[in-house]
C-alpha cells in the first residue's frame, strides 16, 4: 500500500512535536513547510536521523514551499503567531486570520481533497477562516483543542486522584478559551464518577486550573505550550488515517447540535476515514448547557471580528 501524506505548515515547536510522534508512527510520509528559510529543512533533516536510532523511515521532508506538500491527505495547520505573557488568544484574532488566509488558499490549491485540521490560535475562529477560504465541506475541516483541554483536566483529576492516567476519562467541551467548559458529570476514575472520590471545592480548583491550563505554561515559559498540544493533533491525524472511528472532543461546525447554529466549537466527535462522521451529543446538565451557549457567545464576539 502507498504511504499516506500529511503536511504540518508550520515548523514550530507545535508543528515539530507532532512532526515527530507522527514520523516515529511509521505509517506515513511527512512534509514540514515553513516560511523560515532553514527552519523546516534542518527541523526534518534531525528528525529523519532520528529514525534509525528509533525505528522508523527517514521520510520528512522539509520546505519553505507548498509544492512538496501535493497531494497530502491530511494537513494539520499550526502556522501563526503563539501568545505571549498577558495575552489572551484573541488577541492573535486579526494577525492570525491573514496567516491561516494565505495557508489555506495555498494548500487546498496543491492538495483539494485534503482534510485539513487547524491548531492556530484563537482556534474557533481560525476554523472559521480555514472553512471559508478552502471551501471544503464541515466534515474535513476541524479544530484540535478538546483534547489538550481534556489531557490537561486528566492530568490534574490523575495528580488529585492517585490513580494512573489511563484510567481517567474526561471530557472538556466549548470554545477553546477561558471559558472552556470542563464536564463534571462525565469525568470518571475506574468508572466512578470523580463527584464520590473529590470534594466540589477541590473539583472547582482543578476545572479553574484547566480553562486556564493554556496561559498558565504561557506564563512560565513566555510562550504556548507545544508537547500536549503537538500529541493531541497526531492522535486526531491517527484517527483520520487510520480510520479508528475515535470519539474524542474536536472542534467541529455545528448546524444546530447542542443548540448552537452555525458556529465552530469544541464537542465530542466521530472521527475516522470521513473526518468528522459523527457529531455525539450528550445529555447535558442545565448548568453545563448553559455553560456552553455561554463560551458559544464568547467564540461568536471573535468570528465575528473576522473580515472572511
Ligand atoms: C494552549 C494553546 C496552545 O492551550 O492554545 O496551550
Amino acid at each position: 500500500m502507498m504511504r499516506r501524506k500529511i503536511t504540518i505548515v508550520g515548523a514550530g515547536a507545535t508543528g515539530a512535536t507532532a512532526a515527530h510522534i507522527l514520523a516515529a508512527r511509521d505509517y506515513a510520509d511527512v512534509v514540514l513547510t515553513d516560511i523560515k528559510e532553514g527552519l523546516p529543512q534542518g527541523k526534518a533533516l534531525d528528525l529523519n536521523q532520528m529514525g534509525p536510532v528509533l525505528g522508523f523511515e527517514p521520510r520528512i521532508t522539509g520546505t519553505n514551499s507548498y509544492e512538496e506538500t501535493a497531494g497530502s491527505d491530511v494537513v494539520v495547520i499550526t502556522a501563526g503567531l503563539p501568545r505571549s505573557p498577558g495575552m489572551s488568544r484573541d488577541d492573535l484574532v486579526t494577525t492570525n486570520e491573514k496567516i491561516v488566509g494565505s495557508v489555506t488558499e495555498q494548500i487546498v490549491a496543491q492538495s483539494p481533497d485534503c482534510t485539513l485540521v487547524i491548531l492556530s490560535n484563537p482556534l474557533d475562529a481560525m476554523c472559521h477562516v480555514a472553512k471559508s477560504v478552502s471551501g471544503l465541506a464541515k466534515e474535513h475541516v476541524f479544530g484540535q483543542a478538546g483534547i489538550l483541554d481534556t489531557a490537561r483536566f486528566r492530568t490534574f483529576i490523575a495528580w488529585e486522584t492517585g490513580a494512573s492516567v489511563r484510567d481517567v476519562q474526561a471530557l472538556v467541551l466549548g470554545g477553546h478559551g477561558d471559558q472552556m467548559v470542563p464536564v463534571v458529570s462525565a469525568a470518571t476514575v475506574g468508572g466512578v464518577p470523580l463527584r464520590k472520590l473529590v470534594s466540589e471545592e477541590r473539583i472547582r480548583l482543578m476545572v479553574e486550573r484547566t480553562a486556564k491550563g493554556g496561559g498558565e505554561i504561557v506564563q512560565l515559559l513566555g510562550t504556548s505550550a507545544w508537547y500536549a498540544p503537538g500529541a493531541a493533533v497526531a492522535e486526531m491525524v491517527d484517527a483520520i488515517l487510520l480510520d479508528q472511528k475515535r470519539v474524542l472532543p474536536c472542534t467541529a461546525y455545528l448546524d444546530g447540535e447542542y443548540g448552537i447554529d452555525g458556529l465552530y466549537i469544541g464537542v465530542p466527535v466521530k472521527l475516522g476515514a470521513g473526518g468528522i462522521e459523527e457529531i455525539v451529543e450528550l445529555d447535558l446538565s442545565d448548568d453545563e448547557q448553559a455553560a456552553l451557549e455561554q463560551s458559544a457567545e464568547a467564540v461568536r464576539d471573535v468570528v465575528g471580528v473576522l473580515s472572511t
